[in-house]
């Protein structure tokens, strides 16, 4: 019998996304990408470390605003000498932005993947299609989109005007909207955070049927990971945002033509994926605080059995305390109830 890979550290990765949509949560609306954004890393960095691996984090994230990231080749996981290797891709927060406005659908993420099976892309950002399972194989990144979305509405048996379309607003995507607008189908805009705009596709009851645009890259590798269980698709070409990043790239061998598919992302049969709500959203709850304790949502994933849990956690403030563990080392244990903590952490003063 195969031996089964890491089959226990499921749920672990779960009490990662969580620690992070819980710390970052204290920064929610006080305008500050970058505090969201650190105390996540910190957080994830923390509690990686009781998981029982050897992991390697493939995709990291950051570079954009230069946040704090975990980066690539950084090494998590407990490194016992009979843990599995493991390549891990983490997005601490996907809609930075979003928490630091208190705006919807902000989300923790991480995805665990055998080692070697985790596509890291060359340029920042990737052009996007995806879709759930029913149009999987039917639509292709290379035709117009109005093409597409005529194909998903023949192959759902509904009208055009039934079709609805995730794009994320941005000058960028201006032809595609005006594109899908002409036919008559409907789009769903979203400010940021387009893996759980990708994810929405595969949801029956998200009312959504097709993502399509430019976003990171490594948003496009997380998303794939849950699309792994979800049985949808990605089709992913690579989309350099200037003339030296498309240069680079090709002079890594690199092919701008390539469409890559969920396989080529996210490879092998035991695909982790973890994501917890960190602002209130259409696919997971934000993290609430209620009198002492808080409350987060979470959903895990686990492609070789396609197993899907959406986890409701009660978290203790009294009791709880989340490791969190900076770049250079620094580890401390922090208890979000304890307020004299709570303001070094937000660098106020007390009065
Ligand atoms: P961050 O949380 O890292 O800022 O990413 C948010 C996001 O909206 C992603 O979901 C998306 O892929 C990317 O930014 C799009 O990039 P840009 O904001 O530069 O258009």
């Amino acid at each position: 019998m195969e031996k089964e890979l890491y089959p226990e550290v499921t749920l672990d990765l779960v009490r990662v996304t969580e620690a992070a949509a819980l710390m970052s949560s204290i920064y929610l609306g006080f305008g500050n990408k970058e505090k969201v954004d650190g105390a996540a890393v910190d957080a994830m960095r923390g509690m990686l470390d009781y998981i029982d691996i050897k992991g390697t984090v493939i995709i990291g994230e950051g570079e954009k605003d230069e946040a704090p990231m975990l980066y690539h080749g950084e090494k998590v996981g407990n490194w016992n000498d009979n843990s599995y290797e493991m390549d891990i891709a983490v997005d601490p927060i996907d809609g930075t932005r979003l928490v630091a406005y208190g705006l919807p659908n902000a989300i923790s993420v991480m995805v665990a993947a055998e080692k070697g099976k985790i596509l890291s892309l060359p340029t920042f950002y990737s052009s996007k299609l995806v879709v759930g399972p029913e149009l999987k194989g039917k639509l292709d990144i290379n035709s117009p989109i109005k093409e597409n979305i005529k194909v998903a509405a023949a192959v759902l048996g509904v009208p055009i005007s039934e079709i609805t379309v995730v794009i994320l607003n941005r000058d960028r995507h201006k032809n595609i909207i005006d594109d899908v607008r002409s036919i008559g189908a409907r789009i769903k805009l979203i400010g940021d955070g387009d893996i759980a705009g990708a994810i929405a596709t595969c949801m029956p009851d998200s009312g959504v049927n097709i993502y399509i645009g430019i976003g990171g890259s490594p948003e496009a590798i997380l998303a794939a990971g849950a699309l792994k269980t979800l049985d949808g698709e990605i089709q992913v070409k690579i989309w350099p945002r200037d003339e030296d990043e498309k240069l680079k790239a090709l002079g890594e061998g690199w092919d701008l033509n390539k469409v890559y598919f969920t396989d080529d992302l996210v490879g092998g049969k035991h695909v982790i994926f973890a994501a917890t709500g960190v602002t209130e959203g259409d696919f997971l709850s934000g993290v609430k605080f209620l009198k002492g304790k808080a409350i987060t949502e979470s959903i895990s994933m686990r492609s070789s059995s396609a197993t899907i849990r959406k986890i409701s956690t009660v978290h203790n403030l009294d009791t709880k305390t989340i490791r969190i563990k900076s770049l250079d080392g620094d580890e401390k244990f922090v208890n979000l109830n304890k307020s004299d903590e709570k303001q070094k952490l937000l660098n106020l003063k007390l009065f």
